[in-house]
């Protein structure tokens, strides 16, 4: 096990394990957080529904460290009353504030995890806070482990949201996990289509980050070796457990190059689709390329 921590502004540490199982992880986490944080007031697990089923694990486990699991279905993509409803009852089942908030599935449950700290230290509906640097208060300390890899929502400095006008993401500094566990074992079992259609969603954030106006030397340099290793899991003739480290890693670093920079139109048309017509967030990237392809050529531009 390999812990690497970074300075507190940026707020991110990343423990790397290498075939650690699930409840593992719960356990190694929850003495990290008791003796890091010396604060004996639960954690709240976010845990997707699926994961429980796929990996059968024991949930007692959790009764070691006070820690309450709340399972959520990742079906939908994640709304702003849902965040607001989750918010509503851990304030009415718990007295004081929880010491923090770990979010593991995919880019749904981190997502949830990251707004749902973000609005138990703010207050007002979760809608208000859509846009740029709304946020006002420190979140509560909050864990994300993901189980498919592509969102990059494991290390972006925004949750999208689902709202009453629209579909926006919380962009802000107190947005990011406070600590990030990858591990790639975690992502077996993922469907393939899923897995395609997220891993496109890091590919595209490479695109949209590397060809987008707010390019800088930061967001190069992630989105550069993200797009590399995107390119080496989707063309090479890797294996199984290679793909899944590499997509994991390209996850972060497009994830890292977003936060530098913007998304660009393959995002806004995916928005879009999602709002409208609750289309998948990968999925709905990959339609909005052609699009923006058309768009391109009518301009006598291209990609390349
Ligand atoms: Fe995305």
């Amino acid at each position: 096990m390999y812990l690497q921590e970074y300075p507190k502004g940026l707020g991110i540490s990343l423990w790397f394990l290498g075939s650690f199982l699930a409840m593992e992880v719960l356990i190694n986490l929850g003495i990290f957080c008791y003796q890091k944080e010396k604060i004996p007031r639960p954690l709240l697990f976010f845990w997707w529904m699926m994961y429980l089923k796929v990996r059968n694990c024991r949930p007692e486990y959790h009764k070691y460290f006070q820690t309450e699991i709340i399972f959520i279905s990742a079906d939908e993509e994640p709304k702003t009353n849902q965040v607001d409803a989750l918010v509503r009852l851990i304030q009415e089942t718990h007295p004081e504030l929880p010491s923090g908030i770990v979010g593991i599935g995919g880019g749904t449950l981190l997502d949830l995890s990251k707004a749902v700290a973000i609005m138990l230290t703010n207050p007002g509906s979760s809608a208000d806070y859509q846009g740029w640097d709304l946020v006002q208060k420190k979140s509560l300390y909050h864990v994300g482990i993901p189980t498919i890899s592509g969102t990059g929502a494991e290390v972006s400095r925004t949750t999208v949201l689902l709202g009453p006008q629209r579909k926006l993401g919380i962009n802000s500094d107190y947005t990011t996990f406070n600590q990030v566990i990858l591990d790639p074992e975690l992502t077996k079992g993922v469907p393939k289509d899923q897995w395609f259609y997220t891993g496109m969603d890091c590919f595209i954030h490479c695109i949209e980050s590397l060809k987008g106006t707010f390019l800088n030397a930061f967001s190069q340099s992630y989105g550069e070796k993200a797009l590399e290793l995107c390119k080496e899991v989707f063309l090479d003739p890797l294996t199984v457990e290679e793909s899944r480290d590499k997509l994991m890693m390209a996850s972060w670093h497009g994830g890292m190059s977003i936060a530098y920079s913007q998304v660009g139109v393959a995002h806004a048309m995916s928005y879009g689709l999602g709002y409208r017509l609750g289309v998948k967030h990968g999925l709905g990237n990959c339609l909005g390329i052609p699009v923006f392809r058309r768009v391109l050529s009518r301009w006598c531009c291209s990609l390349q």
